[in-house]
């Protein structure tokens, strides 16, 4: 008998259909990955079952008996815990109080016990204790963390309560491998405990790994359930996008070429400063430049150097030919840079400003705007946000109403709006599902044959190796190795970044 079941669940939001017959299937002992486009209803789902979101109609039954989940504690009593996409930590508190946060333990049913919190909080971090990083303590305020770290401490805290069925809605888009490895390692332990748990992921490989069945959703319907070692790729990108586009895109299918290399735009001449060790390189137009290596050993501090955010250090930094002083981002921009991060939280998104005023800062920066019509920049918004295919009422409504890869597209948006020279990727795809990526580096491609220098970091390897002419590694700071034409392989990708340094 399943242990949870959803029969034609729906909920819409206005005009919005954000999940019409959903029907899942969850059995003890699974790990059930739901898998489907930005804005296909995997978030709507998860909160339905979380108590979050109240749906339309449907029925949801537990053990067999119809429940009706009114609200998060309702959810916590049939023993559902969940990891937000979006994550739910208390900004002001610390790691200790956020993982404890949904049942701060109390001497006498009233008295906060700090030392049994401590304790409890201590046995979450354990399994994680290799990979936290830098400045992670029980007692560090969740605010002062980096992106992945909090991430960890959402996913400690969904462990912490000892959850019959588990939801974790993207709980892996910070993290490095070694965090993904000891996180799947304590999936595979719930697991074997006979608990459910549902999993959301883009990446491929780990979706694979872990994943028993899958159920792939499509414009908010719940379009099949398959055995995972039964299936393979193809079969679920053709489940996620309908049979129809996928072969009408197999048919138009024209990649574009490689490009023939041009000048060199950018060069890079030896910077060192508190995150980085001698570096230097140049990029030149029509080339997409990879950096590789384990997540947060300078990748991202290459490109926030090169964009004006950390201090150059020692270094030079020479645009066609003449140096240049790009001591902030506004320089940067002015200099024909664009920076687009996957760390929407920090770098990205007004999470409670319109659609609109999140897409047009760079361009009303870069063409000296003062005062622009609003049906101008909406007509230019609307063409990026075309491209990415982003879904989307109104460019009126905030971006904290669209779904969390939607949002990542706006971020992607602002910077086609007016074509940059040099292209800085930290990181893009964070929360864009597969087949947007596809899109997304097809127009990159694009846009390196007209002629921009583009510099990409991916935490995914298959990203790298499938989109970057050349690779530099990175390990400790420093460029450790280059990788060229056949030489871009996963093993010598591996190899170079585990090297010791
Ligand atoms: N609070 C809300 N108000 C209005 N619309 C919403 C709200 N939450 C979700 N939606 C809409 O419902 C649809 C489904 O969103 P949902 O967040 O479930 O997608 P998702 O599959 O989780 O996507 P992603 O992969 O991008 O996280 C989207 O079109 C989204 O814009
Ligand atoms: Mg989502």
């Amino acid at each position: 008998m399943s242990k949870l079941r959803l029969r034609s669940v729906s909920k819409r939001y206005g005009a919005t259909v954000a999940l019409e017959y959903g029907d899942l299937d969850l059995e003890a002992g699974e790990v059930h990955v739901l898998m489907g486009a930005n804005g296909s209803g995997k978030s709507t789902l998860s909160k339905i079952i979380a108590g979050s979101v109240r749906p339309d109609s449907g029925i949801i039954e537990l053990d067999g008996k119809a429940i009706s989940i009114t609200n998060p504690q309702a959810a916590r009593e049939f023993g559902v815990a969940i990891f937000y996409q979006e994550l739910s930590l208390a900004a002001h508190r610390t790691v200790a109080e956020n993982i404890c946060l949904s049942q701060l333990p109390s001497t006498a049913g009233v008295f906060l016990d700090r030392q049994k919190m401590i304790e409890i909080a201590e046995r979450r971090i354990a399994p994680f204790l290799d990979v936290v990083g830098d400045g992670f303590s029980v007692n560090t305020q969740v605010g002062q963390l980096r992106a992945d770290q909090r991430q960890l401490v959402e996913i400690m805290k969904t462990f912490a309560q000892d959850a019959d069925i588990l939801i974790f809605d993207e709980p892996t888009s910070a993290l490095d491998r070694a965090q993904v490895e000891c996180f799947l390692n304590l999936l595979r332990e719930q697991k074997a405990a006979g608990r459910c748990i549902v999993f959301i992921s883009h990446r491929r490989d780990e979706i694979f790994d872990i994943g028993d069945r899958i159920t792939i959703i499509r414009d908010g319907r719940t379009v099949s359930t398959k055995v995972l070692s039964e299936t393979n790729i193809d079969e679920v990108l053709i489940a996620m996008v309908g049979e129809g586009e996928a072969v009408a895109e197999q048919q138009s299918q024209s990649l574009p070429q490689r490009t023939e290399i041009g000048e060199i735009k950018l060069v890079v001449e030896d910077i060192t400063n508190d995150s980085l060790q001698e570096v230097g390189f140049q990029v030149s137009a029509g080339e997409i430049l990879g950096l590789g290596g384990l997540h947060g050993h300078g990748q991202s501090a290459i490109l926030r150097t090169i964009f004006g955010v950390l201090d150059l250090g020692t270094g030079q930094i020479f645009l066609d030919g003449a140096a240049k002083d790009l001591n902030s981002p506004r320089a940067a921009i002015r200099n024909g840079i664009a920076y687009i991060s996957g760390d929407r939280r920090r770098d990205g998104i007004i999470t409670d400003r319109s659609i609109l005023e999140n897409v047009v800062p760079v361009y009303a920066l870069k063409k000296h705007l003062i005062a622009a019509s609003p049906n101008t920049l909406g007509k230019k918004a609307r063409m990026a946000l075309e491209l990415l295919q982003s879904k989307y009422e109104s460019l009126a409504h905030s971006i904290g109403s669209m779904s969390g890869g939607n949002q990542q597209k706006v971020v992607v948006a602002r910077w086609l709006m007016d074509a940059p020279d040099i292209l800085l990727l930290d990181d893009p795809t964070k929360g864009i599902d597969m087949a947007t990526k596809k899109e997304l580096f097809n127009l990159i491609r694009e846009l390196a044959a007209q002629g921009m220098a583009i510099i990409l970091y991916s935490s995914e390897d298959a990203e790298l190796l499938e989109n970057a002419d050349r690779i530099l590694v990175l390990n400790n700071g420093k460029i450790v190795r280059e990788l060229k034409g056949s030489e871009r392989t996963r093993y010598n990708l591996y190899h170079a970044a585990y090297e010791a340094a």
